[in-house]
């Protein structure tokens, strides 16, 4: 049985099934930089630099972005190394399969999920924000109940009473009570739910010119991105620096008490933020329409992170600058900042492209996990009638669609985003992790194997790599860590209980051996 769990799935079986491919290959270099940019400027710079200033890193935020951006470097290159000599669709999962065995890709495959379903959650609900604050400009209200979860809702009226602003929530809200069913408190995020079942139905239908839209939300989002740069540097009062990195302290939310400010406070806070570098991995599930995967896949990859770390700290300066860390707007922190300076126009322009621009985000997470589910039940491990069915009419894997639809938009619609993305960030840093791993594996297992692109000085890259991002990890309370171990056990025993007797591999294990 040992040897089924190690297993590796040969590389030459994966250029076959690479030669079996229906996929066009039209992506060109800046084609998938582009993917990889749209895939990045989401929730994480327009949401989560609001707690990531306020909560953890003070004006330091600017330095997360550089501890998060170095962090996620080791691994592109790594990621980077992969993809070139597998361009296949399943990511890392793929080449764990590939490097260390069955055991190991189903847990990646299964820690994937974390990154991509959650993260398309976590989205979902940065998108309802933006669009409160967007309907908020036309004096258009909901109750409380109806556009949070019922622990955000709570907490905000908490935090009103607190510094005695609730006036102010009531003119954002049409009601500030909740219902009660059972006797028990309930809210919902409705306009996060919706989004989640719209773009399902979008990707079940398949998504045609796919690449020329998302051409066109990038070109949005990074020319906002800029504009928030440029407009906003001229509202820097440099006092709001000083300190730039606020001495240590304490902060308590209704998640717990948590370290925040000083040196750790940088770490924890690149932690936190590095939801907002998520995305340059998805480049490499696109390697089987890359015109020429190897070149190209491998710079599509590096060059998205590097224009988006560098726009991520100058927003981050912008931001802190504007506004002092105290106060930031954890909801809707950007749009807010230039709302405080009495800017409606770039309230405007900003929530409507912070909207377009994560609901492209997030059906870019929606087909990144449909495609690794994919990858996943080809090889056995999922049930392929419904993980991996493609619709007579549409082509997509409708059901798999369907499924993730429905548990996306449940997670969205009653938990807070904070819990969603820490689950997010534990799971795709382990990912990292493991990638770094399993390409220094692969190095010494397989050295002579054609690598059309090397990460550089692979021997300080991967446990680089490897420390930057278990360092991150361990900044992130316990509770994720106890929820991490639980979704891992989960998993595990699917495999045990599933994957292991319906494996591809298995059969043919079991077939070369009675040849033999
Ligand atoms: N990086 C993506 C975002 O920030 C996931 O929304």
């Amino acid at each position: 049985m040992g040897s089924q769990l190690w297993q590796r799935k040969p590389v030459e079986h994966f250029e076959l099934e690479m030669k079996e491919s229906k996929l066009k290959r039209v992506l060109g270099k800046w084609g998938l930089t582009s993917l990889g940019v749209g895939a990045i400027i989401g929730a994480g710079i327009f949401v989560m630099t609001g707690v990531g200033a306020k909560e953890y890193a003070g004006p330091a935020l600017a330095l997360s972005f550089v501890v998060a951006g170095i962090g996620c470097t080791f691994a592109a290159l790594c990621y980077a190394e992969f993809a070139s000599f597998l361009p296949v669709e399943g990511s890392a999962y793929a080449y764990s399969y590939a490097t260390v065995g069955e055991l190991f890709a189903w847990i990646i495959g299964w820690d994937l999920i974390l990154e991509y379903g959650m993260g398309a959650s976590a989205v979902a609900v940065g998108w309802s924000g933006y669009l409160a604050k967007f309907l908020h400009l036309f004096n258009i209200k909901f109750p409380i109940w109806l556009m949070n979860d019922v622990f955000t809702g709570k907490e905000m009226i908490a935090e009103a009473t607190h510094k005695g602003t609730l006036v102010d929530l009531s003119t954002r809200f049409s009601d500030v009570s909740f219902p009660t069913i059972f006797g028990i408190d309930f809210a919902v995020n409705l306009p996060a739910l919706l989004i989640i079942w719209l773009l399902t139905s979008i990707l079940v239908r398949g998504i045609k010119n796919a690449s020329n839209t998302n051409n066109v939300m990038v070109a949005i989002k990074v020319v906002v991105v800029l504009f928030i740069i440029i407009l906003g540097a001229n509202y820097i009062n440099t006092a709001n620096w000083d300190p730039f990195i606020p001495a240590r302290g304490f902060y308590t939310d209704s998640f717990g008490t948590h370290g925040a400010f000083g040196l750790l406070g940088i770490v924890s806070g690149a932690a936190y933020i590095f939801f907002a570098y998520i995305g340059f991995d998805t480049v490499s599930t696109h390697a089987g329409e890359a015109k020429n995967p190897q070149k190209d896949v491998p710079f599509g990859i590096i060059t998205s992170l590097i224009v988006c770390t560098i726009l991520y700290i100058l927003v981050a300066l912008v931001l802190t600058g504007m506004v002092n860390y105290k106060d930031i707007d954890i909801t809707a922190p950007i749009a807010a900042a230039f709302g405080s300076q009495g800017l409606n126009y770039a309230v405007f322009i900003i929530s409507i492209a912070a909207i377009a621009g994560l609901t492209s985000v997030c059906i870019v997470m929606l087909l990144g996990q449909s495609r690794v589910f994919y990858a996943i039940s080809k090889d056995g491990l999922l049930p392929k009638k419904t993980f991996g069915e493609v619709h007579p009419k549409f082509r997509t894997p409708w059901k798999a669609n369907i499924l993730i639809g429905l548990v996306v938009s449940l997670v969205s619609a009653f938990t807070p985003i904070e819990g969603i993305s820490k689950m997010v960030n534990i799971g795709t840093l382990l990912a990292f992790v493991l990638v770094c791993l399993a390409v220094w594996i692969m190095r010494k297992k397989e050295p002579t194997r054609h690598r059309p692109f090397k990460a550089p000085v692979i021997w300080f890259v991967a446990p680089m790599g490897i420390i930057f991002n278990l360092g991150m990890m361990l900044t992130l309370e316990w509770q994720n860590w106890v929820r991490l171990a639980g979704w891992l056990v989960i998993g595990l025993l699917i495999y045990f209980l599933y994957g292991k007797k319906h494996s591809v591999m298995a059969k043919r294990l079991a077939e070369e051996n009675n040849k033999h």
